[in-house]
Formats: structure tokens, sequence, C-alpha cells
């Protein structure tokens, strides 16, 4: 039990975790994002609406492993679970089960839709076998985990943690693959994809944590410890953003140029094209998002932002009174 003398006080707690509505706009505008890009692939690959519904739900319900299991074993850090911190990455882990089974169902229907797309358009080749191959398992892993409730520390960077983490990757990276080779495209095209879904899939899946995952579980426990843990671990998840932002511009930019050209002409002249200014209309609306969102400043350990000491507590806040911070 912690002690009732680390609670930080209603006002704290509310500061801490009740400032997420602009997070949730912010994951509204990356769903929104995903799928005109997905249908941005469907319209130039001339699939149909089902099989585009499919891959939108498909590549939502792999970010969201994918992301989740990042938070889970990256962003959460050895000194949570030994700082007073424990229950709450106990109760975020059980949360994440709860979700991961519910986005497992997705994932197993969602994807038998796209990979028979994947059959019916480049026939049962080494690449939709290895993609069929690495989805059964990763299914079968993250659905395993999600059903067991072991303790967090035994599951925290376990190897069948890690290996369903490394699966998850290597899932997002085949589907790239297969993507490209849906159009004949060449190596630097599928690196360039894959980056973009990768990068995709990291933010959508932290977003969900935050949301669902990280708020519930820390706003029913206003600890100093999970304070600071909540706070450290959203950093490391902005830390993370700031890299995925500018990698999904270059890599869509690329991308665009690729399947469109430089002329403006044809960027306003086209639904694809209005897709893409669409698409970069988003990327400048969630970096004003990340910007300004007060959740994403408060108490994170940047300097002037919030200083932990506040909370009664702190040795091992990083924060300061002074000094801007860089957003
Ligand atoms: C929040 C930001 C973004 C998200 C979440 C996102 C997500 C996605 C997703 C999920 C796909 C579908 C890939 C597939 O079906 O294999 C896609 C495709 C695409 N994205 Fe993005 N994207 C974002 C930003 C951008 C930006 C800023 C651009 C352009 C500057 C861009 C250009 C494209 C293009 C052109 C495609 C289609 C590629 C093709 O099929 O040849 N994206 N995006």
């Amino acid at each position: 039990m912690p002690d009732p003398s680390s609670h930080a006080s209603p006002a704290v707690a509310d500061d801490l975790f009740d400032k997420y509505a602009l997070p949730k706009v912010a994951l509204t505008v990356i769903l929104a994002a995903s799928l005109v890009g997905t249908w941005t692939t469907g319209r130039i690959a001339a699939q149909s609406p089902v099989v585009t519904l499919a891959k939108w739900a498909y590549l939502v319900a792999l970010g969201v492993l994918a992301g989740g299991l990042v938070w889970k074993h990256l962003f959460v850090c050895p000194d949570d679970l030994a700082s007073g911190a424990e229950e709450y990455c106990a109760a975020m882990y059980a949360r994440f089960d709860r979700i991961a089974g519910g986005v497992v169902a997705v994932l197993a229907l969602s994807g038998l839709v796209v990979l028979a797309d994947y059959v019916s358009t480049i026939g049962v080749g080494p690449l939709v076998v290895g993609l069929g191959g690495l989805l059964a398992a990763l299914l079968g892993v993250t659905g395993v985990a999600a059903i067991r409730s072991t303790p967090v520390d035994e599951q925290f960077r376990s190897p069948a943690g890690l290996f369903a983490l490394g699966l998850a990757a290597a899932v997002v990276c085949a589907t790239a693959l297969a993507e490209v080779g849906l159009r004949g495209l060449g190596p630097l095209v599928a690196g360039v994809r894959m980056l973009h879904l990768l990068a995709f899939a990291g933010w959508i899946g932290g977003a969900v944590w935050n949301i669902f995952v990280a708020v519930p579980s820390g706003q029913s426990r206003p600890t100093v410890p999970v304070a600071r843990a909540a706070g450290e671990q959203l950093e490391r998840f902005r830390r993370v953003v700031r890299l995925i932002i500018p990698t999904l511009f270059l890599t869509g930019a690329y991308q665009a140029v690729d399947a469109l050209g430089t002329d403006l002409g044809s960027y306003l002249g086209s639904l694809v094209g209005l897709a893409v200014v669409a698409k970069i209309g988003f990327v400048a609306v969630l970096i004003g998002i990340f910007l300004l969102c007060p959740m994403w400043r408060a108490c994170s350990p940047i300097d002037g932002v919030c200083d932990l000491e506040e909370l009664g507590g702190g040795e091992r806040s990083t924060a300061s009174a002074e000094g801007p911070s860089d957003g």
C-alpha cells in the first residue's frame, strides 16, 4: 500500500490526469490521417472500399499493439517498478491486456481480409506466407499474454514480451513490403513505407496507451511516486514523438512525390492529391497540439514546466523552476 502522506492533493491529481481533451483530439486526428492514408493507397492501387476499410482497421489494430508494447517494455523503466509505482504499472498492464484482447480479435478478422487481398493480387509467394506466419505468431503470443495474468515484474521486458514487440515490428515491416509489392515498387520505396508505418504505429499505440491506459490508471492512484513515474513515461513518449513527426512528414512527402510528382496542379486537381494536402494539414494540427497540450506539459520533467518537488517529493525529479520549455 502506498504511504498516505505521499498522496498528491486532489487539485494536483486533476492537474496531472484530467487534461486529456487535447490528447483525445490528437488521437482523432491521427486516426483521420491514417484513414486518409489508407484510402490514398487503396485509390492508387485500385483496391475495393471493403479492402481499404479492412486494411485501415488492420493497421490501426497493429499500431495499437505495437505502440502499446513499446510503452509496456520501453517507456516503463525498471525504476518505476521499484519506486512505489509498482501498483500503478500493474494496473496499466492489466488494462492494456483487456484492450489487447479486443485488438487481437480485430487484427485477426481484418488480417484475413488483407491477406486474402494480397493472395488474390500477388499470389501465395514467400512474402505473403511470411506475413501470414508472423501475424499468426503475433496473434498467438499477444492473445496468450492478454489472457494470462502474471505479476508485472514477470511480464516487464520478459523474453515473451520482447518477442511480441519484435513480432509486432516485423508484421508492420512485412505489411509495408507486401503493400509496395502489390504495385511492383522498388526497395527504396519499401524502406520509406516501412518507416511511415512504423512511425504511425508508434504514435497511435502510444496515444491509445496514454489516454486509455496511463490516465485512468493514474487517476485512481494520485500519489507522488505515480505522478513521477507517469510524468517520466510521458516524457519518454514525447521524445519519440519529436522523431515521429518529421519521419511521417518526410516519408509521406517522398511517397507523394513518387506517386504524384512535384507539379502543384496534380495535388490541387485530383482527389488523391487533395488527400495528401489534407495530411499535411493534419500534421500541422498535430504539431500545434503537441506544443500546446497542457497534459503533455503537466508534470513532465522539463525545465520550467513542472517542479515535482511541489508534490512533496521528487528525489528522481530533474525539473527546475527556471528555464523555458522546449514544448
Ligand atoms: C499523422 C500523420 C500521418 C499518418 C498517421 C499517416 C498514415 C498513413 C497510413 C496508415 C498510410 C497507409 C499505408 C498503407 O496502406 O500501406 C499512409 C499512406 C500515405 N501517406 Fe501518410 N500518414 C501521415 C502523414 C503523411 C504526410 C504528412 C504525407 C505527405 C506529405 C503522407 C503521405 C502519404 C502518402 C502519399 C501515402 C500513400 C502511399 C502510397 O500508397 O503510395 N502521410 N499514411
